[in-house]
């Protein structure tokens, strides 16, 4: 029974726990789980304040359970984050591990993306204080588990915004281009546009897609004279919705096109329910994993299950557009 602890393989006393990188809606059920089942094991909890750049500055702060009580609906992290250059460098990694070692901090949960555990496995490889880590991100680009903290809200946020663009699109007759978040990853942008039915989907695990919306504007628009919707991933090839927006306009002058860029509001807002489940069975399983002196390695979830992935896996970026879903959206849009 989780009340009366895990079997302790170690002898770990206090434990740190950090956000880094981009924030995700959801993060802060995680810290409450993190906190909340260390105290249950008796374990003391340090936060770490704005992820490694805190990690090196010494911004450490105790953590009761009273301190994560009423966060797990809010959106980003109470914790604050950072994404930290001096990090990579063998020296800032240096300066961390002797702060954690002022502070008698035995282990840290990162809850992050692929760079922060970059930074997890170099310093899991050069110092002997075991790091977990919890994947946390809206893209959903990590390797080795289905989900990543922040996705299904994120996913959520964006299926809204377009629903409105939607309107406003039909009403005018005119083609929204509309960029969705996903640096390296098109993820978002395909089940975005897939929920809310786009025209054309353009991310960077496809290359011909340009093409595509090409083929799109020449036939369907002229000869129906409807609307549309174009879903753009910030990091598809063929460039951001500006770019796209900009060649379709010298090649189809009479179609009357706008673009939406939804940025960082896809970062923000309460998590879904998923999300704040999701968040609270990794928070709990890292805790379980460094008590069963498991370190070096990522929680994941797949189908619905915890995994540990070794950090060295988590950090090679997958491709994670599953084939199906690219022929879905061509199938549907006849
Ligand atoms: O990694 C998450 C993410 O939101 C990406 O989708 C986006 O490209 C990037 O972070 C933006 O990062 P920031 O504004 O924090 O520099």
């Amino acid at each position: 029974m989780l009340n009366k602890g895990y079997h302790m393989k170690t002898n770990l006393q206090k434990i740190g726990v950090l956000t880094s990188g981009g924030d995700s809606p959801g993060m802060n059920a995680a810290i409450r789980a993190v906190v909340r089942t260390a105290l249950v094991n008796k374990l003391k909890v340090t936060g770490i304040r704005r992820g490694y750049e805190g990690m090196m500055d010494g911004d450490f702060i105790p953590l009761r359970s009273s301190d994560v009580s009423g966060i797990i609906h809010q959106g980003g992290t109470f914790l604050k984050t950072s994404r930290s250059a001096a990090f990579y460098t063998p020296e800032g990694r240096e300066k961390a591990y002797h702060q954690l070692k002022n502070a008698d901090i035995d282990a840290v949960v990162v809850i992050g993306g692929e760079g922060s555990f970059k930074g997890a496995l170099a310093f899991s490889q050069e110092w002997d204080i075991p790091v977990v880590g919890i994947p946390g991100t809206i893209d959903n680009d990590i390797n080795g588990t289905d989900y990543t903290i922040g996705y299904d809200t994120a996913l959520n946020t964006v299926v809204e915004a377009i629903d409105k663009l939607k309107d406003t699109a039909r009403s005018h007759g005119r083609i929204f281009f509309v960029e969705v978040m996903g640096r390296k990853a098109g993820l978002l942008a395909i089940n975005s546009g897939i929920a809310c039915g786009a025209e054309a989907i353009l991310i960077p695990e496809s290359d011909d897609d340009l093409k595509q919306l090409d083929d799109f504007l020449r036939k369907e628009y002229k000869k129906k004279e409807t609307s549309g919707i174009v879903v753009v991933a910030e990091g598809d090839e063929a460039g951001g919705a500006m770019k796209i927006a900009e060649i379709s306009r010298t090649k189809h002058p009479e179609i009357d096109f706008r673009v939406s860029i939804l940025g960082h509001i896809q970062r923000g807002g309460s998590p879904t329910a998923i999300d704040r489940v999701n968040a609270t069975k990794m928070g709990v399983a890292s805790v379980k994993a460094l008590l069963n002196n498991l370190h070096g390695i990522m929680i994941g979830l797949i189908n619905g299950n915890v995994v540990e992935v070794p950090f060295a896996q988590a950090v090679k970026l997958s491709s994670p557009v599953p084939p199906d879903l690219l022929e879905i959206q061509q199938l549907l849009n006849i």
